[in-house]
């Protein structure tokens, strides 16, 4: 049943849990309403249904400010990202695109592909260092910035925004970690303060699974049809049963209801290996606790990243070095995720990693 299986990153959801139950249900009622020609090539952007859900849903939990017409449905952020960029860059050839600095080091190759030229710009404890700012568009992660778990402070969205205004520039806002914020509500992505400038993209990649490859992009008017004019043009849109079960998922509110769910468990978890670095491992500096489900781990002075993350994988916590993740200089640093740590291994998973490294002058 089973073909190859790329292993489990630090910031993927406990596919344990996915709702096979209640989207098996999904797709069995698209499958017994749908007409036939429903199963034809349709509309490149998305089926309608689901771009109807998803504004709505985008407008109630994100304070996004979008339309049906704005939405293109894409498989993942990942494929999002490369059609903007497609798009842009057949405005501006070599489109110099800031990033976060760190940043998700898996996405550098396919920004590159599509074309663009990346300008590092430092994070620090307010999120993208906004003052450092250059090149034609910016890419973001706002909500949960990857890999050091920073929001974007209320500042700095508000001088991104003018940035992006001043000079005619449009912001790729990628809403990771967006629907799992655990001490509050979620913050509201950037797109709402600024659509006209703000390219959302998003996808059910931690709230149900990667695997479904479903996301959207929601382009300004300006955009909108060239991003779904380029869909069309490169392979002619995606999947319809899956669009049309997430449609229903959305609509009969289990989408909502799953999430409030694993937000519980996932709190829990995280609570628990907070708890335990804590009483364990004080010297290192735990950040990005308010969303998601990675921690951001700085290690103390003479720690090894790979040292760490080889001894955490060997306990079942899933980790990776952020030194990869770098053009700037940094601190060590590592990426642990607690989605697949059940909330009682926490104590003996870090105590045994605090063995391992105690050749490291861990105290
Ligand atoms: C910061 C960040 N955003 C987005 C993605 C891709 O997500 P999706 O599954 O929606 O394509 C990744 C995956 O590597 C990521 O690290």
């Amino acid at each position: 049943m089973c073909g190859t299986y790329y292993g489990h990153r630090p910031t993927s959801p406990d596919l344990a849990h996915f709702p096979r139950q209640r989207w098996l249900a999904a797709v069995r009622h698209v499958l017994t309403t749908v007409p036939s020609d429903a199963l034809d090539y349709g509309d490149p952007g998305g089926v309608p249904e689901l771009r109807e859900e998803l504004a709505g849903y985008l407008r109630r939990v994100r304070a996004a400010d979008v339309r049906p017409e704005n939405l293109v449905i894409v498989g993942g952020v990942a494929q999002g990202l490369s059609l903007v960029l497609h798009v842009l860059g057949g405005r501006q050839r070599g489109l110099r695109l800031a990033v976060e600095d760190p940043t998700s080091h898996r996405q550098v190759p396919l920004l590159r592909r599509a074309g663009a030229q990346l300008v590092p710009v430092p994070v620090d404890g307010e999120g993208l260092d906004v003052r450092r700012l250059s090149g034609e568009a910016a890419l973001v992660t706002p909500a949960h910035q990857y890999p050091t778990g920073v929001v974007l402070s209320p500042g700095r969205r508000a001088a991104l925004v003018e940035w992006a205004h001043a000079g005619g520039r449009f912001v790729l806002e990628d809403d990771y970690d967006a629907e799992l914020r655990f001490d509050r509500d979620p913050v509201g992505c950037l797109q709402g303060l600024a659509p006209d400038r703000v390219i959302l993209s998003g996808s059910v990649s931690k709230a149900l699974a990667p695997g479904l490859r479903l996301g959207w992009v929601a382009a300004p008017s300006e955009l909108a049809e060239a991003v779904r004019r380029a869909r069309g043009e490169l392979d002619l849109g995606s999947p319809v049963i899956d669009q049309y079960a997430l449609a229903h998922f959305l609509r009969t509110g289990g989408y909502d209801k799953h999430l409030r769910r694993m937000r519980r468990e996932y709190r829990r978890r995280r609570d628990a290996l907070v708890e335990a670095l804590a009483e364990e491992l004080p010297r290192v500096r735990v950040g990005g606790i308010e969303a998601g489900l990675h921690l951001y781990l700085e290690l103390p002075e003479g720690w090894p990243e790979l040292r760490f993350v080889r001894a955490a994988q060997d306990l079942g916590l899933s980790a990776e070095p952020v030194g990869p993740m770098r053009e700037l200089p940094g601190p060590a640093a590592v990426v642990a995720g607690f989605a697949r740590l059940p909330a009682h291994r926490a104590v003996e998973v870090v105590r045994r990693l605090k063995v391992h490294m105690s050749g490291q002058n861990v105290d």
